[in-house]
């Protein structure tokens, strides 16, 4: 049961919480004769689904998103706006986040120090073949190719509309720069002589995995925020924002 994705837990939490108020209002009915208003189911549900994902074990900014999960559909439906929104809303959402339910990898934006810092740890002197996975809107590459003309940079991403405007910003700027569709599990990494990544902690202990398995010795392995465990980084590269903004690199 704990390895279920926290989607599915959440979906579960969810429910039990919503069959939980719903049987205890139940009770309160047939024990006191009273009837609870609405609202007062609706923030019992949520009071259980916060607790229950607490008691779960969920990462701290899950109970939050319970206790206010059901409160805004509430409010959502009562606003009375068109379905349309809904369905503009979802469809955006999808096109952004896309499997973000099962890589548990949103889309955020690393920026120019970290980009400036990673260029640090690149070979200064011979061209290499350096691919970002999960490329988002194309940022780390673009940079990169400025500094690294003769360079052949990749970028893969999953969801479609970080793809489809990366290729857009690469064709007005004339980039050189290959951005791929494609899951980075799918990719073999043996092509590339550095390999990028800023993901997020779930994904890290299967990346380093492929990159262990797949990587040809000598080249490197880039995380920027996200160490791995097991193996101390080669290289430690601090920024003053914090350890959101470290890179760490390994040499394979
Ligand atoms: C934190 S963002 C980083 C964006 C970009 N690299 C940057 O530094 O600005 C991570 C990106 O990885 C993408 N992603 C997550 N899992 C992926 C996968 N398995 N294959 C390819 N892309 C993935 C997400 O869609 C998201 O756009």
């Amino acid at each position: 049961m704990a390895r279920l994705p926290v989607s599915f837990q959440s979906l579960a939490i969810q429910c039990a919480a919503l069959l939980a108020a719903i049987f205890l209002n139940y009770l309160l009915q047939i024990s006191f004769s009273y009837q609870a208003i609405l609202w007062q189911l609706v923030l019992a549900q949520a009071a259980l689904a916060a607790g229950l994902s607490r008691a779960w074990g969920q990462p701290a900014w899950w109970p939050p998103l319970h206790l206010g999960f059901l409160p805004a559909t509430l409010l959502a439906r009562q606003a009375g706006l068109p379905a349309w929104v809904y369905l503009v809303a979802f469809v955006l959402l999808l096109l952004f986040y896309w499997s973000t339910f099962r890589t548990r990898v949103p889309l955020f934006l690393s920026g120019r120090k970290a980009w400036q810092n990673l260029a640090s740890l690149l070979p200064q002197t011979q061209p290499f073949r350096f691919i970002d996975l999960g490329s988002g809107l194309g940022g780390v590459p673009f940079y990169l190719e400025s500094r690294f003309p003769d360079s052949r940079l990749y970028g893969t991403e999953i969801a479609p509309a970080p793809w489809l405007i990366s290729r857009m910003r690469a064709w007005f700027r004339g980039s050189q720069v290959n951005f791929m569709r494609n899951d980075y599990t799918t990719l073999d990494l043996a092509r590339f002589d550095v390999v990028f990544a800023f993901l997020s902690p779930a994904a890290m202990p299967a990346l380093w995995q492929q990159a262990q398995a797949q990587m040809c010795r000598g080249t490197l392995f880039i995380s920027l925020a996200f160490p791995v465990t097991g193996r101390q980084p080669d290289h430690v590269v601090e920024q003053d924002a914090g350890a959101r903004h470290t890179l760490y690199a390994w040499r394979m």
